[in-house]
């Protein structure tokens, strides 16, 4: 016997407000039409004023605990997905233990931008495997408003903000279950520190201290992004032995349609298979997945047994992608 991670309940929220391409038109000069050709984008939520990527994370999260029945003293890891923390330090991770009266455990935030949801699933359950928790919630939040220059036409119509979380449960699994079997199938990560300067932020704590903005060479990300996209979903299909038809979803990172066709197309794979969150939340970095992930399960989309394929490309440059049987 031999030890699986489920994803036993996922949750999230979106910030109330609303932000409309043609708001968009009145505060840069861009156009509706431009925002939506490039990236598919049509609207995006914005966290309210002192409304912080906590804030968020914890609705999330307690809507996830909900969903897979859980209680907060069943929790024993905390790991959130972010870059826009509340503060410097602490991590949003024991904000969030604190709010739900979590246990004390390990709770702990990861760092890869876009890519963090990744990252962090592929840690929960590397914890769960190595017998370190059996009960890990796993949460991408963010609020990426707080580190856009608005005056910027070429980031400000892209990010926006939000929050999303999974609840992963230990599960005995049979040493001959093969893909067939419920919960996280393989993970893969990976970094490319030389395109660390293509998307980053103007400042941070130990170099100008404050925050700056986010700046992106968005042409050159975009043709990275394609590549090692289509390079991992390549590498997943080969580890586990399965043709692109065997995949139920896809859930990628919402960062660009034209990226998420191209991956697509590279997995010969129908739109109608891909979960598209892109056009009504925008670009919110580590929280896209499980806010696709999530809204896909409450609507009934992907159902459990059902094999999904989640992947992200961002900033560092860092990559990932997980595939699991719902
Ligand atoms: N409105 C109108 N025109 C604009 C806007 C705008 N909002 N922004 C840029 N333009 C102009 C440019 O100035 C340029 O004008 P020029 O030709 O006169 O110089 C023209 O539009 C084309 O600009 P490009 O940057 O070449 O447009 P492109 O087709 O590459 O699309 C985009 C830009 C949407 C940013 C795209 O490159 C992209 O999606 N890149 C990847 C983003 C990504 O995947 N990021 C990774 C995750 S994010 C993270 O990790 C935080």
């Amino acid at each position: 016997m031999g030890v699986k991670s489920i994803i036993s309940g996922t949750g999230s929220y979106l910030p109330e407000k609303i932000l409309t391409n043609a708001d968009l038109e009145k505060m840069v000069d861009t156009s509706d039409e431009w925002i939506i050709q490039r990236s598919g984008i049509k609207e995006r939520h914005i966290a309210a004023d002192g409304q912080t990527t906590s804030d968020m994370a914890i609705i999330a999260a307690r809507r996830a605990m909900e969903a897979a029945n859980i209680s907060a003293d069943q929790i024993n890891a905390i790991i959130v997905a972010t870059t826009t923390p509340d503060k410097t330090f602490p991590a949003v991770a024991v904000h969030v233990q604190s709010a739900l009266g979590i246990p004390h455990c390990p709770a702990f935030d990861v760092q890869a931008v876009c890519s963090g949801f990744m990252y962090a699933l592929a840690t929960a359950d590397a914890y769960i495997k190595s017998g370190m928790a059996s009960t890990v919630l796993v949460i991408g939040a963010e609020k990426m408003s707080s580190i856009i220059d608005w005056s910027d036409r070429t980031t400000c119509v892209l990010f926006a903000d939000g929050a999303g979380a999974v609840v992963l449960e230990a599960r005995d699994a049979k040493d001959d279950e093969g893909l067939e079997g419920q919960g996280v199938l393989s993970t893969h990560l990976y970094a490319n520190g030389d395109g660390k300067d293509l998307l980053c932020t103007t400042g941070g704590p130990s170099c100008t201290g404050d925050v700056g903005f986010l700046t992106m060479q968005g042409k050159e990300v975009f043709k990275f992004a394609v590549k090692y996209l289509s390079e991992i979903v390549g590498e997943v299909l080969a580890k586990n032995r399965i043709h692109p038809d065997q995949i139920d979803w896809l859930v990628p990172h919402q960062a660009n349609i034209r990226i998420i066709e191209s991956t697509a197309k590279k997995l010969d794979m129908p739109m109608d298979k891909v979960v598209v969150t892109i056009d009504r939340h925008g670009n919110t970095s580590a929280a896209s997945i499980p806010l696709a992930l999530d809204e896909a399960v409450r609507d009934g989309r992907i159902k459990r047994g059902q094999l999904v394929l989640m992947e992200a490309m961002g900033g560092g440059f860092t990559w990932g992608a997980v595939l699991a049987r719902f």
